[in-house]
């Protein structure tokens, strides 16, 4: 029983045509979320899960995320990911020292994932330069395809295109509330591929994510609404009151940490075939703290002043609630809030 977290999972991978993608969670299990509660971190699944290592690169050089605003996106929700993005790395000084549990310790477990060479996925992850689609070039509807077309016309723009950065570049592509993305809320909340020299003139890892708000937060902004075939479960409130933000911030933090173990689909996942990949963010979907698993993010942190609900620390005393990444050492989920380590 302990292993129906993970065996659910696996069921919506075999049922999904997607490769590397965050999934809605919680699944729609008809009576067995709530009894998911009690796997704590899938403790014994590690004979199950086999992550392996299928020689490709990761991302060991300085990474440098570029995000692509596409549509309307208000300051206000800018700063808000461009903070997340600017705590990932560990602050340059002591005098800039967050409290734990932090964002770049919950990074230091996607840093344990290694390439050929013994080179461990980088700590250095910057923000870099930035594009604006306020005009949604390519329409209010995108195929999956479509979004290397929105990649390709960042790095291609006649004016201050994106730089390209083959070695460490990381295109992120954010989607505001009003535009639908192929699978968007069904199957996915986000995913990550690499762009083909065939659409976009260069092989780079790049990945999208939307703003689910006026969608299906309840799929894609979980714990901060509810679905309601979760019954009995208050929504929890968001860190930076923004529940489509804050709903954004995990599924990009699952899709970097993704992104970083597997950029080109062949370095880190389980299962044996590499389009139905389950990466290191898959296996812990809907984790977010000690006991998590089902419906049950597991034990959260509050903000003593707005009562959200949050796991991690970041710069400029923004806080920010993340999923628990798979961690290959202790061969169980884990992240920087759990009250065992
Ligand atoms: C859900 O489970 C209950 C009892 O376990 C059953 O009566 C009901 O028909 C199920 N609903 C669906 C949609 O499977
Ligand atoms: C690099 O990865 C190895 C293997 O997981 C781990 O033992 C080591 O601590 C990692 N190094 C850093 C700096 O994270």
């Amino acid at each position: 029983m302990q292993h129906l977290g993970v065996l659910l999972v696996l069921a919506a991978l075999t049922a999904s045509p997607l490769a590397a993608a965050w999934r809605p969670w919680p699944p729609r299990a008809n009576g067995t979320t709530a009894g998911l509660g009690a796997s704590k971190k899938f403790e014994g699944s590690s004979e199950f899960v086999k992550l392996e290592y299928h020689m490709g690169p990761v991302l060991a050089s300085a990474i440098t995320v570029h995000p692509i605003w596409y549509g309307a996106w208000p300051a206000a929700q800018k700063r808000t990911i461009r903070a997340f993005l600017r705590s990932l790395a560990p602050p340059p000084d002591s005098s800039a020292r967050i409290p734990p549990p932090s964002v770049s310790a919950w990074w230091r477990t996607v840093r344990l994932y290694t390439d050929q060479t013994s080179a461990n996925v980088s700590a250095a992850v910057t923000l870099g330069a930035e594009k604006c689609d306020a005009r949604m070039s390519r329409g209010a509807r995108l195929s999956r395809m479509d979004i290397q077309s929105v990649v390709r016309d960042a790095v291609t723009a006649r004016t201050r295109p994106l730089p390209v950065d083959s070695s460490g570049g990381v295109y992120l592509v954010l989607t505001s509330p009003d535009v639908s993305v192929e699978d968007f809320c069904g199957q996915v909340c986000g995913f990550h591929y690499f762009t083909f020299p065939s659409v976009v003139g260069y092989t780079l890892p790049y990945a999208w994510v939307g703003n689910s708000a006026r969608r299906c937060p309840e799929v894609c902004a979980y714990p901060f609404a509810i679905p309601s075939y979760v019954p009995g479960r208050k929504a929890e409130a968001p860190p930076n009151g923004d529940v489509g933000v804050d709903g954004m911030v995990s599924v990009i933090a699952h899709e970097l940490a993704e992104l970083a173990s597997n950029p080109l689909a062949n370095a880190w996942y389980a299962g044996s075939d590499p389009s139905f990949p389950t990466e290191i963010a898959d296996l812990c979907e809907g984790i977010y703290g000690t006991g998590g698993g089902g419906a049950y993010t597991g034990q959260l942190l509050t903000d003593a002043r707005s009562g959200a609900a949050y796991n991690v620390n970041g710069v400029g005393g923004r806080r920010f609630l993340v999923q628990w990444v798979w961690n290959p050492v202790l061969s169980y989920c884990s992240g920087p809030n759990a009250l065992d380590q």
